[in-house]
Parts: structure tokens; sequence; C-alpha cells
């Protein structure tokens, strides 16, 4: 039975949701990874099978999250492997949430066999630019590869710099991703990596901005999916 308090308003919505840190590979025993922890990435699965909805999720690595019940779990490692199945799976969703931590780089090349020590000293690794997942699902959407009312969501965490508060930053890269809903965390100070709790706003396409109250990452998630529920098409729930 589910308390009278949780809303079932996502009953039957598809939703996809990528969580954790990608890991790109440099030799078969290393990667080059990230803290995310995929603690809120997990609270919006498990808040929004809750909600009624038909939950996937796409997981790179974690720090035990916990299984969230009723949620199709998909593994993956490397932001390659993340793109490949996050595409191919909102095609047929009809909500995308991108909370996953990418890596923005990758080791240009993978060494087959495992890398030396040797004699010379270190030797530097040089990068490639990974594929930016949530603006090619973007640009699927919009060459009719993903439904045309299918809502795509992103996640940033931001700090304040030279160039502008955490808000001036959740602003600019909302447009520069095209999402329709960006969540914006606050970070610096020890918040929000690995962390229980987190800060932000949610702000959308259309220029509504709303505050995120300090609070838990089930409690954000909540709060999220609130903002997720109202651009979700009427037809659908
Ligand atoms: N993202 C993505 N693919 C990438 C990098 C990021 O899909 N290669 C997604 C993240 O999952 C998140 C959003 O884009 O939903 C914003 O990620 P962020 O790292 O803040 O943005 P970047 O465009 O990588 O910009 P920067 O790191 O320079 O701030
Ligand atoms: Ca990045």
């Amino acid at each position: 039975d589910r308390p009278d308090a949780l809303p079932y308003d996502l009953a039957g919505v598809r939703v996809l949701i990528s969580a954790g840190g990608t890991r790109e590979a440099l030799d078969p025993v290393r990667y080059l990874g990230n803290h995310s922890s995929g603690k809120q990435g997990y609270a919006l699965a498990r808040a929004a099978a809750q909600r009624g909805a038909r939950v996937t999720l796409v997981s790179g690595a974690t720090s035990d999250p916990g299984t969230p019940a009723s949620v199709e779990i998909v593994d993956v490692d490397s932001a390659r492997q993340m793109q490949a199945e996050m595409a191919e799976r909102a095609k047929s969703s009809d909500v995308v949430i991108m909370a996953a931590a990418v890596a923005d780089f990758r080791p240009l090349s993978v060494s087959g066999a495992k890398i030396k020590k040797g004699d010379e000293g270190p030797a530097p690794i040089r990068l490639d630019t990974n594929p930016d997942i949530l603006a090619g699902l973007v640009q699927d959407r919009a060459a009719g590869r993903i439904p045309s009312d299918t809502v795509i969501v992103g996640f940033a965490a931001e700090t304040g710099d030279a160039d502008g508060g955490v808000l001036d930053h959740g602003r600019a890269k909302l447009r520069r991703k095209g999402c329709d809903l960006l969540v914006v965390n606050a970070v610096g100070g020890g918040k929000a990596f690995g962390t229980e709790d987190n800060t932000g706003w949610v702000l959308t396409a259309d220029g509504r901005e709303t505050g995120l109250p300090f609070g838990s990452k089930t409690l954000m998630a909540s709060r999220i999916l609130d903002e997720v529920a109202s651009l979700v098409p009427d037809g659908l729930v």
C-alpha cells in the first residue's frame, strides 16, 4: 500500500534515468573516473517508480546507493556505452533524465596490456573529448529519432566564479544544452558530491525558476519529479 501523501501522477509514464559516474579505460585494470555516488539518480528512480512510472536506470559506477524496487537497471562503464544505451532506450521513453556524471574526456587510446612503470617515468596521457549524451538526445529529438513530446532533463553542478553566480551558469547551460529542464546544484563547500543533502534550482526552458530547498536527495527527487510531471503531456497519465 502506498501512503496517501505520495502522488501517483506518473502512472504508466516511461522514465529513463542515467546515474553514477562513467569510467574511461586506460588499460585493462585502470580508468579515469569521478566521485559520483549515484545517489541523486537512484533517488529519482526510486521516487518515480513509487509514483507509478515504468523506470529504467542506466547506471555507471556508484557507491552503493541501494537497489530501487521495481526499476530495470542497465549497468554501463564508459560514456560511449552510456550514450548507446540512452540513445536507444530514449526512443521509447516519455521522460529522459541525465543525472549521470559523464566524464568529459577519455584516454585517446586504451592499452591492450597493462601499462608498465618502466625506467623512463610516467608517459603523458592523451585525451579525447567524449560525446555529449544530453546534447545528443536533444539533437535526436529534433531529428525525429526520439518522440517530439519526450521530456529531456539535465543536471548541472555549478560553483560561482568571476563569470557569474551558480544561477547564471545554470541559465547559460540550459540554453546551451537545449533540454526542457535543468536541475542546478550549488556545489563547493562539501555540497552534493557523495553527501546526502543537496540544494539548488530547477530551471525550465520556458523560463520558470523554482528553488529547491535544502533537504535530502529523496526530497530533491520528489520536487524535481513535481516539475517533470508538469511537463508530461496530459494524455499520458
Ligand atoms: N552530460 C552528458 N554528456 C557529457 C557531459 C555531460 O550528457 N559528455 C550531461 C550530464 O549528465 C548533465 C549535463 O550534461 O546532465 C551537464 O553536465 P555538465 O558536466 O555540468 O556539463 P558540461 O557540458 O560537461 O560542461 P562543464 O563540465 O564544462 O561545466
Ligand atoms: Ca562536464
